[in-house]
């Protein structure tokens, strides 16, 4: 009897200990997909900070450092700095980097947006942009989101700086101006993947049928597209079940036109109380919600990689965005420890890939 008890103690331990005791990169690994998440570079000198990215993820992306507002103080100068610590950070510990962004109609320094600029000026300007910036990442970033958020909700093409307003030249041709500014980064870097990033567009919506439109067009006239990525800024609330059956379903007709996806800004925000706190079963829902998503890739051979915007509670961009109601989005609470949304992520990664969703390519080479 003593025996028997002693005997399901050791078994319960080590069963308890099978979760989490290899890391998500591990698991991730194993499953052939990239796991990254966005990073902050005055964080890197945290240790905890630095300790736990390099332990759980394979993959980074500056979460600012390599915007316009960041890399172009003035007309002049490119700001390096924040962009190569990550690039450092990621080298020293074997993870790939992908760049965000190199166009979007928000983060621009003010000396660009209101410089009144003309279009000839204004394409010259991203141009040179474009060029300088993936030559001095070359061979370092291997992915590019090289625009972002171009649409509207309704699929429409929202009024943006290198649009129409006053564009680069093409303001009367629909998505031309997104084309030529794919052809311009395949030629300033012919290896990197070239991804178009979006937000609220990764079920099946109106945004979504816009994205897959733009994407076959451009595959079928060879436009040098490789990938979309999928931001997935999502609430708990609004995350139903449907909601990762959608994703799964929009990845598939995406990736059937030979793009991979990569999911790029996943978190999943709780609401919070006044004293900034979460009610525990919205984050046993969030883990849900996670374990939803991270299936719905691994189920598609084409969806090559995840990740989180930010890793720590500590520090992410939705306290502010959403005026402190809703937060604890991330897998690891402000101090570094493991939430049940890790837990959901790691048994899934680990369950890995089913026998027909196995990667075409090996997104970790
Ligand atoms: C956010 C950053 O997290 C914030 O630090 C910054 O103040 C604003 O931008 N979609 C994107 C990201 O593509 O670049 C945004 O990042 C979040 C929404």
């Amino acid at each position: 009897m003593f025996i028997d008890c002693w005997k399901s103690a050791i078994l319960i331990a080590a069963l308890a200990s099978v979760c989490c005791a290899q890391s998500l990169r591990q698991e991730a690994e194993n499953a052939g997909l990239l796991v990254g998440t966005a990073v902050r570079p005055p964080q890197l000198s945290e240790a905890a900070y630095a300790s736990t990215l390099a332990r759980e993820f394979n993959m980074v992306e500056a979460e600012d450092a390599m915007k316009w507002w960041v890399l172009r103080p003035d007309r002049a100068t490119y700001d390096f700095r924040q962009g190569d610590e990550v690039v450092h950070f990621a080298k020293a510990h074997q993870m790939k980097v992908r760049g965000h962004c190199l166009v979007w109609g928000r983060y621009n320094p003010d000396w660009l947006t209101h410089g009144h600029f003309t279009p000839r000026q204004l394409s010259r300007l991203l141009r040179e942009h474009i060029t300088r910036v993936m030559k001095h990442y070359r061979g370092q970033v291997f992915a590019w989101d090289v625009v972002n958020e171009a649409l509207d909700e309704n699929g429409n093409l929202r009024d943006a700086l290198w649009y129409n307003q006053p564009g680069i030249g093409l303001s009367t041709e629909g998505t031309a101006y997104i084309e030529q500014v794919f052809r311009v980064a395949h030629k300033a870097d012919s290896h990197a993947l070239l991804f178009y990033n979006e937000a609220e567009g990764e079920g099946m919506n109106r945004k979504s049928d816009a994205i897959y439109v733009m994407v076959r067009d451009f595959k079928r006239r060879g436009v040098p597209i490789d990938g979309v990525g999928l931001q997935l800024h999502i609430p708990t609330l609004d995350a139903g079940t449907g909601a990762a059956a959608d994703i799964s379903s929009n990845i598939a007709r995406l990736t059937a036109l030979g793009v991979q996806v990569h999911i790029t800004e996943l978190d999943v925000s709780v609401p919070l109380d006044s004293n900034g706190m979460p009610k525990s079963e919205d984050l046993t829902r969030q883990a849900e919600v996670y374990r939803g998503i991270v299936r719905a890739c691994l189920n598609n051979p084409g969806c090559t990689a995840i990740q989180t915007w930010g890793f720590s509670d500590k520090y992410s961009w939705i306290g502010s965005h959403s005026h402190g109601t809703r937060g604890h989005a991330l897998l690891f609470d402000r101090a570094y420890q493991a939430k049940p949304a890790y837990r959901a992520v790691w048994e899934e990664l680990s369950a890995g890939r089913t026998s027909d969703s196995k990667p075409h390519v090996n997104p970790l080479h």
